[in-house]
């Protein structure tokens, strides 16, 4: 029987480099006895995104999925200062979106912002893995640049969750380099691990999962999840993965997850 536990973040396939190019260390964004750091790291991601149009590039891609929706209903999971989902609210003119984050501290600075009095957003606290909302609620359901922090038996509850609260999951996340590109990047990153921001970076690249490891993950969530994996030209170290994932759903069938 297949152990989600124990399956690395290279995929059941990973090769023997690969398997060791991974840690169960934390990410100050994970921990709770950092709140000032994990604050700062956050505001620091929302002005890089906002820097490169990182918050528009993928607010293009989960608008792209819900094309033929008139008024989507588009959750955002995990959106931890709610860049996303601000540009999400002024592409479309009419979607409506829930902004969340399991993080209350977050919760409470994105609601003090723009994005608690928007007329057309949401913001409410929600993990990712126990989606508070009805089957099929929500036209799309996204979570941005998060699924690493999670273990793989969490991870495929988000592919169980999502798939079942929204119509389409769509997850980008970092892609995971090549092995023997990921140890030269690992060498060369580790004296910069003294400043909070790329300690946490690192940590990710080690947490990425690779495509098929998302793979494995949707299928361990349900057999019924068929999930399209895309990435966007150029692929670049760093660059994002892209999956989408749908769950097929038996006519007069309750999603039981
Ligand atoms: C690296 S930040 C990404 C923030 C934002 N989505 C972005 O693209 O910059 C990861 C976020 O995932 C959130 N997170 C971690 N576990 C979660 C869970 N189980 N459910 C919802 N959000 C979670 C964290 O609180 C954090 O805000």
């Amino acid at each position: 029987m297949f152990d989600i536990d124990r399956m690395p973040r290279g995929g059941p396939d990973a090769s023997w480099l690969d398997r060791r190019l991974q840690t169960d260390r934390l990410e100050y964004l994970d921990r709770d006895d950092v709140e000032r750091r994990k604050r700062s790291i956050i505001r620091s991601l929302d002005r890089g995104e906002r820097l490169f149009g990182i918050h528009r590039r993928l607010a293009r891609i989960a608008l792209d999925e819900v094309t033929g929706v008139r008024d989507p209903q588009i959750l955002e999971l995990g959106s931890g200062h709610g860049g996303l989902s601000r540009a999400l609210l002024t592409m479309h003119p009419t979607a409506r979106v829930t902004v969340t984050d399991i993080e209350p501290a977050s919760v409470a600075a994105i609601e003090a912002g723009d994005l608690g009095s928007h007329p057309r957003a949401t913001v409410r606290e929600m993990d990712a893995t126990a989606i508070d909302a009805p089957d099929g609620y929500y036209d799309l359901a996204v979570f941005a640049l998060s699924l690493h922090h999670l273990p793989p038996p969490l991870a495929a509850r988000v592919f169980a969750e999502g798939t079942r609260a929204a119509d389409k999951l769509l997850i980008i996340d970092l892609s995971r380099a090549p092995s023997f590109l990921h140890l030269v990047m690992v060498a060369l990153a580790l004296p910069l691990t003294i400043i909070p921001y790329w300690h946490d970076a690192l940590i990710s690249s080690l947490r990425a999962y690779s495509p098929s490891a998302l793979r494995a993950l949707a299928r361990y969530a349900d057999p019924a999840i068929t999930l399209e994996l895309r990435r966007q030209a150029p692929v670049l170290p760093g660059s994002p993965q892209i999956a989408v994932a749908v769950r097929h759903r038996r006519r007069g069938a309750q999603i039981l997850s």
